[in-house]
């Protein structure tokens, strides 16, 4: 059995998203622990290059860039955190193909400034909502060790998101409600529909 409500991930969260993860995912996960941290390890690692390329692009917002650069350096932290916890199980990190997800959101980022940004920091936003909720989906089925580094994370990745969020919403004096309702519904389409291959944000076994 596995429990929807985690009584460590915060509220907001699951209120934030459209729908929890299915039970079916958890059971893939536990059915695929070694692809779970390679592709934990590469999800880290991107969120650090998604972060990355902000500070590139957008050099006269010092309030991003601050939290960006912050985040940058947590996330490449995690991985380091991962690569070190897959050594210690003997899990070798080959190279895995990127999930439908992030692209499946990414698509319909708009391309005129300042919406670009407004939309990448809303799906920066989801995915770090999602990722928050799925470590708190896992740990009550995980072995000590992992189960408290999953913990911390809830706790880093549950910040991540408000992060991205504040600073979608201090862009431009227009409500982000409608593009965040938007980019939720499409979330919720790629975590409960059947996907190919699991990965730490695919959707459910076909
Ligand atoms: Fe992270
Ligand atoms: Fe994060």
């Amino acid at each position: 059995m596995t429990a929807t409500h985690d009584p460590r991930l915060p509220g907001e969260i699951l209120d934030f998203l459209a729908c929890p993860t299915p039970a079916a995912w958890v059971d893939w996960a536990l059915e695929n622990p070694e692809t779970l941290l390679i592709d934990h390890a590469q999800c880290e690692k991107k969120a650090a290059s998604t972060a990355m390329s902000l500070l590139y692009r957008y050099v006269d917002d010092s309030e991003l860039l601050t939290k960006m650069a912050r985040l940058a350096r947590e996330e490449l932290l995690h991985f380091e955190q991962v690569v070190k916890l897959m050594e210690g199980r003997g899990i070798v990190y080959r190279p895995i193909g990127a999930a439908r997800y992030a692209e499946g959101m990414r698509r319909h980022v708009r391309s005129q400034e300042p919406q670009r940004l407004v939309d990448v920091l809303i799906v920066g936003a989801i995915i770090e909502a999602r990722s928050c909720e799925r470590f708190a989906r896992l740990i009550p089925h995980l072995d000590d060790e992992l189960a408290k580094f999953y913990r911390g994370l809830v706790k880093s990745e549950g910040r991540h998101y408000e992060d991205y969020l504040m600073l979608a919403r201090r862009l431009g004096e227009e409500s982000i409600d409608d593009r965040v309702a938007f980019f939720i519904a499409q979330e919720g389409e790629l975590i409960t529909t059947p996907d190919t291959e699991f990965r730490f944000h695919s959707g459910v076994p076909a």
